[in-house]
């Protein structure tokens, strides 16, 4: 369905208050899944209200999971035990990678033939990086041309494997050590850098045993998990939109309770110090394995930085928005071995790129990166956001300090990851 949602954004002077974030999207899908193979009924508070979560949902209630929404926003989860129910039809991920990768892992060990299929954009995306294990571990796994969606999965006893990954992806990780439970022997993931570990986390807080050498998670198979009750901290890949924003404008003060401050994702926090934003963390507090702390910013001079190697990895979801904002920067920004990022929801290079040159800015697009030199002015414009969320918020966000007012087209497809993003920013902004 073509998305003809607009979102003006205003400049602002400077960004003042306090933001409460939704739930995590990388933790929320991952207790839907685990919570749907448990025993037991699960709890969880602050449950992302992105999109994305929805379609995990929904494939689980598809497998015969029942769930719902308390009034008070809680999300309860009848876990079904290993064995799910065959779907009567296909599995629709949306636009949602992670449901559909990580799902993967759990219907391969399965004993019947599941399809997943998803959006215009998920249907473009590279699957062969989950179906090359799932099938070294005995699924029957085929998909459209070229490694793309729609994917069927026919599932059934599997064998464990000592699996590494060309591409460093915790989705990946995550859809191997899931279908790790349902092995025969030791599943092991070798990461070439490490990743996100909200997989090993929550399988643990689920009750199983996984361990991990250097960059290699382990997990025995035939482990059974059990139901939880937990709150999920706040996204901070989300956050990074108001922590840019706050940057922006020396003399803005932004406050965000309950943020997750998992170390393989904290990597933007330090970028962030390191650039001159000010920050302060209070609050530190340890819920199901995960740090959760209050994220308090201060604008200060904005220095430019050059990402690359396990920063660009640590980073992946958080370059978009340090991007569009890298024009205001004293140095500007380099972004190197991100080839990933031609394969999100979007071409998030290219988008960049392209979004920037309408503001009227220089960028220099590479094949895996790009380089956006610091102190341009930019102007408002009429932008696209490619059907990508972190593309419509990032240019919110870069509207902040263009002259004159700025529209982004597709807006709506912020909601895949933060539906209440634009009244938030302009809660902050006086827009
Ligand atoms: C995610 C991992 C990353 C990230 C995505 C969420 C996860 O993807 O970009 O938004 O929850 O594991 P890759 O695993 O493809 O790097």
């Amino acid at each position: 369905m073509a998305d003809d949602s607009k979102a003006v954004v205003r400049p602002a002077r400077t960004v003042r208050g306090v933001v409460r974030i939704p739930g995590d999207k990388s933790i929320s899908h991952r207790y839907a899944m685990l919570a749907a193979i448990a025993e037991g009924t699960s709890r969880f508070h602050n449950f992302s209200a992105a999109r994305d979560c929805q379609s995990t949902l929904d494939c689980a209630g598809q497998l015969g999971c029942e769930w719902k929404r308390l009034d008070d926003g809680v999300i309860e989860v009848c876990g079904m035990g290993p064995r799910l129910n065959a779907p009567r039809e296909a599995l629709d991920c949306g636009n949602s990678g992670s449901t559909m990768r990580m799902l993967s892992g759990i219907l391969a060990g399965q004993p019947f033939t599941s399809v997943l299929c998803g959006d215009e954009s998920l249907s473009r995306r590279p699957m062969a990086r989950i179906m090359t294990p799932l099938a070294k571990m005995g699924a029957k796994i085929d998909a459209g041309e070229g490694g793309r969606p729609p994917l069927k999965i026919q599932g059934g006893r599997l064998h464990s494997i000592h699996y590494r990954p060309e591409v460093a992806s915790a989705q990946v990780k995550s859809c191997v050590l899931f279908a790790g439970l349902f092995a025969d022997g030791e599943t092991v993931v070798e990461e070439p850098l490490r990743t996100r570990d909200h997989g090993e986390i929550a399988l643990r807080a689920f009750g199983a045993e996984v361990e991990r050498k250097g960059n290699a998670p382990r997990i025995a198979g035939g482990q059974r998990l059990r139901a939880i009750e937990a709150h999920v901290p706040g996204d901070l890949s989300s956050a990074a939109f108001f922590l840019c924003a706050a940057a922006l404008f020396p003399g803005s003060q932004i406050a965000l309770p309950g943020i997750l401050m998992n170390p393989t994702r904290a990597r933007l926090l330090d970028i962030l110090v390191q650039m001159g934003l000010k920050i302060s963390v209070a609050h530190l507090e340890e819920h199901h394995g995960e740090l959760i702390g209050t994220v308090e910013a201060r604008g200060a001079a904005w220095k430019g930085a050059v990402i690359a190697g396990a920063d660009t990895a640590a980073l992946i979801d958080e370059i978009p928005v340090l991007a569009a904002v890298a024009p205001y920067m004293d140095g500007g920004l380099e972004v190197r071995d991100a080839k990933e990022l031609r394969v999100k929801e979007s071409d998030r290079i290219a988008a960049v790129a392209n979004n920037l040159r309408k503001m009227g800015a220089e960028v220099e697009e590479r094949p895996d990166g790009m380089r956006i030199p610091g102190g341009q002015h930019l102007h408002g414009a009429e932008l696209d956001s490619f059907g990508d969320h972190r593309i419509a918020m990032a240019f919110a966000v870069a509207a902040l300090r263009a002259e004159g007012e700025t529209t982004i087209c597709g807006a709506d497809a912020a909601g895949v990851s933060y539906p209440n993003f634009f009244r938030e920013l302009r809660s902050v902004t006086g827009g």
